[in-house]
């Protein structure tokens, strides 16, 4: 059974396949969609809020001609304390699949391990697999001719600024390394990559291909993408003054943009705060493809349950 809880969890030829699959999904929106989950029913598991993932999944579950039941963790006896073992059991008895948004990475492994169904990662403390994916796609439609989805990401420099500590940070060491990017990151001291992060990598046998620096211009310097992401991500709420201080050099401004290639786009995961890790004429700037990068979770994740479906098959 194979699962997607972390971006190394797929091949890179299924990787590929994804960003191809996404584009001609895209294309086909509303006229011809392969109905890869036709009489699925597929659970969402949220343990947090959510906007874009909750919502494309949900749509994007229907569209493939499957249907969605979304769970919020309290509405469920998991919120109340019955384990995740035995919560999982009994929902592999009814549903297809399983999309969860939780804290802790171990959550989902342990859900996976049932085997009988498989299991998206939504979000943990630790991965945002599903974003990862989304931005490389929406990187690669400007980039490509079409079709050369993955070969267009090569050798491209993305800097990340703000919380490089947090999920989307990790997802990018691991994404960035797949796709064969050059990724910076660039935060304040104390917020450097942790080991578990270089420990994932090791074991999925791709070379790292990121860096470390607490200089941003540095960072930002003929970057093809400047990317950023919330400083206080859910769960963290205690800490906000500590890291709203700490990361205050690393919002991504205007003058900072200008360091980039000229051509270079911005992007955001969203929500953003803007004032914070992003000033809000960097956010509406023509550089800026948030709201391409929004739309296109529909696209990816389809295209993500259809491998994945596929690959369930044999
Ligand atoms: N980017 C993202 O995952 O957004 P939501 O928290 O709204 O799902
Ligand atoms: N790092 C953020 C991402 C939100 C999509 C968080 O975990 O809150």
């Amino acid at each position: 059974m194979q699962h997607f809880l972390k971006e190394t969890d797929l091949t890179v030829n299924q990787a590929a396949e994804v960003f191809s699959l996404a584009h001609a999904l895209k294309q086909g929106r509303g006229k011809h969609t392969p109905p890869t989950l036709k009489g699925q029913t597929w659970a969402m598991i949220f343990s947090k809020s959510s906007t874009r993932t909750r919502v494309s999944f949900d749509v994007g579950i229907h569209e493939l001609g499957g249907h969605p039941i979304f769970l919020n963790k309290n509405d469920i006896q998991l919120g109340r304390g019955e384990s995740i073992y035995d919560t999982a059991n009994v929902l592999s008895r009814f549903v297809h699949g399983l999309i969860i948004r939780t804290y802790d990475q171990s959550e989902i492994e342990e859900m996976s391990k049932l085997g009988s169904i498989p299991v998206i990662n939504a979000l943990t403390d630790y991965l945002h697999p599903c974003q990862i994916y989304t931005d490389a796609f929406s990187m690669a439609e400007r980039w490509a001719d079409g079709t050369n989805f993955m070969e267009s990401l090569k050798g491209k420099k993305l800097a990340y600024f703000g919380d490089t500590a947090n999920n989307m940070a990790n997802s990018w060491i691991l994404g960035a390394a797949m796709f064969g990017m050059e990724l910076v990151l660039s935060g304040p001291e104390g917020y450097e990559p942790g080991e578990d992060i270089k420990a994932t990598l090791a074991e999925s046998g791709h070379a790292p291909t990121w860096s470390f620096t607490t200089d941003p211009e540095a960072a930002a310097k003929d970057a093809d993408v400047l990317y950023t992401d919330t400083w206080v991500s859910m769960g963290q709420e205690e800490e906000s003054a500590e890291r709203i201080a700490a990361m205050k050099p690393y919002s991504v401004t205007s003058d900072l943009m200008k360091l980039g290639k000229s051509d270079a786009l911005f992007m955001h995961d969203l929500p953003a705060y803007k004032g914070m890790e992003v000033q809000e004429d960097v956010l509406y700037g023509k550089q800026s493809i948030i709201f391409d990068e929004a739309e296109n979770r529909l696209h990816t994740q389809k295209a993500i349950m259809s491998v994945l479906a596929e690959a369930n098959k044999r």
